[in-house]
């Protein structure tokens, strides 16, 4: 169960706890179909079956070790091409939330992968309804490894891997606090404070302005990332030019 307080106006207020269910954004999703959510509801199930992941990908997380969670939001301030904004608002409160677990290691890889080192601690999934050039709903999923110390890919993390506790860690608590980040980082989006939320989603980005090895189009290149433009679009340097590649245009070597 989770019986949260979290010292919010509206993310968290109202939780939908299922045991289990396949993916909480569908049951999120479902919930929009069938009647008008409260926006900042948010449904967590403790055993999610057919947890879904970016690209296609599935979201392997063991049952009651892991916050596997989906917050229904309405960003009518958003039109359809600044869908970015929220990712780096939602990015920002996972980061905002662990961060003082986890310090500076912790880093945000493009475009919404929560990173420690080079390991993948959770991921964002974020699916947006459209209506005309605006956004009506959005549904965040967020799957954060917290407990479990055994995965399939090696590159997979947890918090209890990365800092552990003798007896790990209280989920209950650690949704609460990203119940209060999340909203934060929400209403100064809401706000209109962009330009400091790019800058800390910068900040904080995994391999900025490191040369590194990418891919695209079957080739691989050299390459510094110097940038995200307004719709998501990652900006590397490479051989004198700057190119612009949207989601799954590129990817790290
Ligand atoms: C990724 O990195 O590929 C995104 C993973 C997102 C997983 C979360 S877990 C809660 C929510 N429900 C889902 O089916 N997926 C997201």
């Amino acid at each position: 169960m989770y019986k949260i307080y979290p010292k919010t106006l509206f993310l968290g207020q109202i939780i939908q706890y299922l045991p289990s269910c396949q993916s909480t954004n569908d049951e999120a999703s479902a919930l929009i179909a069938q009647k008008d959510p409260a926006e900042g509801l948010l449904v967590i199930t403790d055993n999610q079956t057919v947890g879904r992941g970016q690209r296609g990908n599935q979201w392997e997380a063991k049952s009651g070790q892991n916050l596997t969670f989906s917050l229904i939001l309405k960003p009518s301030f958003l039109t359809a091409s600044e869908q970015f904004w929220l990712n780096m608002a939602i990015s920002m409160g996972v980061y905002d939330a662990f961060q003082p677990l986890l310090g500076e290691q912790l880093r945000i890889k493009w475009p919404n992968d929560v990173y420690v080192g080079n390991q993948k601690l959770g991921g964002i999934l974020i699916e947006n309804t459209l209506h005309g050039y605006g956004i009506a709903w959005s549904v965040a999923g967020i799957g954060l490894n917290v407990n479990q110390t055994d995965f399939t890919f090696p590159t997979a993390t947890s918090l209890q891997l990365q800092a552990p506790l003798p007896n790990g860690y209280n989920l209950p608590g650690l949704l609460n606090r990203l119940c209060e980040t999340l909203e934060q980082r929400y209403l100064h989006l809401r706000a209109g404070q962009r330009d400091a939320l790019k800058k800390d989603y910068l900040d904080v980005l995994y391999r900025y302005h490191q040369e590194h090895t990418f891919e695209a189009d079957g080739h691989s290149f050299p390459g510094t990332i110097v940038g995200v433009d307004d719709t998501g679009q990652l900006a590397i340097a490479s051989q004198g030019q700057v190119r612009l590649f949207g989601f799954k245009e590129v990817s790290f070597k």
